[in-house]
């Protein structure tokens, strides 16, 4: 049994957070015990890490982020998606077929998302199987709760990065094959978007998607043009969601759908038919898709809801700013389309945290039975009033950084 006192703060509901001021967490084999504001007569004789000031809050999780395009973020943000792809990260996204190249690339990515208080990711690679093979060992040797998918792309794509539908269904079944029984980080289908995949191509994912019982990530509704180019593309489907349906691709494991700016009703209906997320990529949606989810309105629909970092479409690992940003977009949503109602921090907070994590099981709270996966807040106080608890991470969310992150728990064990 580990004890830790101080500040806590947590999502209990999408719109309630609870705070303590000067609590205990008891933390056994990893897992959350119970938070006492006095500490029961048995524990008292237990020695215990004391905070102080600062606030103990869930790690994040990260809803979708390119591991690849790391080198990248925040360059080229001048862009908007498609000459963003062809210019600048399809080019970058072709290096990975040099395996040292991409070692360099994911150990710093791997250490930067623990640096940011990412601990739950779902991360894409590219098509290259054994630079993103090396991704998912690293990531499953860390521990980190992930899903990592080698991407598939056989047309609309340069010459440079663009597979047969024969090799890219292959080489996602070995991949699929060789990770399925990974402990921490799991393999997961990656149709790059449905402009990119062939009908045939996602037939056969489907297949592998029912034989090996795998999920799928890819970018949905994520733009007018990626939507219409799409449904050019893919003219037996109405809608981007129909076309991974109708591949057979959704009801076999989690299903992952970023950006989700410009649904249709029937992509909503099918999202949450197969209990599927969607995900708001703050930074991102503003530098190179330049749209905005209805993160009130899927809420309110009972969509499940994450945030992600997407770098580098955003500008960097982490998810606390995105907690920030996803309230103020919703803001100006609501402004130009008052139908969209704004969201709340604690409701933004959710998305970032509990909602998101419970992907990965009891993850992303600190209710009696959630994985101690927690980071320490400090250094957000100032001299002129004194801040609660859930004030002083409203702040680190807008003005904190990594430096703010006094330490970082997973599974119970300090990293
Ligand atoms: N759509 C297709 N590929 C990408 C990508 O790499 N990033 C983003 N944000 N959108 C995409
Ligand atoms: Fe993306």
């Amino acid at each position: 049994m580990e004890l830790y006192c101080g500040n806590i703060v947590y999502s209990k509901s999408k719109n309630e957070l609870v705070e303590y001021s000067n609590a205990y967490i008891a933390v056994e084999n990893g897992v959350v015990e119970g938070i006492y504001e006095t500490l029961p007569e048995k524990y008292k004789r237990l020695p215990c890490k004391d905070f102080g000031e600062d606030v103990i809050i869930p790690a994040f999780t990260d809803l979708h982020v390119h591991a690849p395009q790391y080198p990248q973020r925040s360059l080229a943000m001048d862009e908007v998606l498609v000459d963003w792809l062809d210019k600048y990260t399809f080019p970058l996204e072709a290096k990975y077929k040099d395996v040292e190249f991409a070692k360099a690339v994911y150990d710093s990515f791997i250490n930067e998302i623990i640096a940011q208080g990412t601990m739950h990711a779902v991360v894409f690679g590219t098509i290259h199987n054994e630079a993103t093979g090396y991704l998912i060992d690293q990531l499953e040797k860390k521990g980190i709760s992930s899903y990592v998918g080698k991407v598939n792309m056989d047309m609309n794509s340069p010459d440079y990065l663009c597979e047969s539908t024969e090799s890219s269904i292959r080489d996602t079944e070995k991949f699929i094959d060789k990770y399925i029984n990974n402990k921490y980080s799991k393999p997961i289908l990656t149709p790059r978007f449905a402009p990119t995949c062939s009908d045939t191509l996602l037939e056969g994912l489907g297949k592998i998607a029912k034989k090996y019982k795998v999920g799928i990530q890819t970018h949905i509704e994520e733009s007018i043009w990626e939507s219409n180019e799409a449904l050019k593309q893919h003219s037996n489907s109405n809608c981007d969601m129909e076309i991974y349906e109708k591949a057979g691709l959704l009801d076999n494991g989690p299903v992952i759908a970023a950006h989700f700016i410009f649904p249709k009703e029937k992509d909503i209906d099918i999202l949450k038919r197969y209990n599927g997320y969607a995900v708001q990529c703050p930074d991102a949606t503003v530098n190179v898709i330049a749209g905005i989810m209805q993160t009130g309105v899927l809420m309110d629909k009972d969509v499940n809801l994450g945030l992600g970092s997407d770098i580098s479409a955003g500008y960097d690992l982490c998810i606390h700013t995105q907690i920030a940003q996803a309230v103020q977009l919703s803001k100006i949503k609501s402004f130009y389309e008052p139908e969209n109602r704004k969201i709340s921090f604690a409701e933004a907070f959710y998305m970032g945290t509990k909602g998101s994590g419970k992907l990965f099981g009891n993850v992303g709270s600190f209710e009696q039975g959630y994985s101690f996966d927690a980071l320490v807040i400090s250094g957000v106080s100032d001299e002129f009033e004194e801040l609660s608890p859930i004030q002083k991470i409203e702040r680190f969310c807008g003005l904190g950084n990594k430096s703010n992150i006094r330490a970082r728990f997973m599974r119970g064990q300090e990293i």
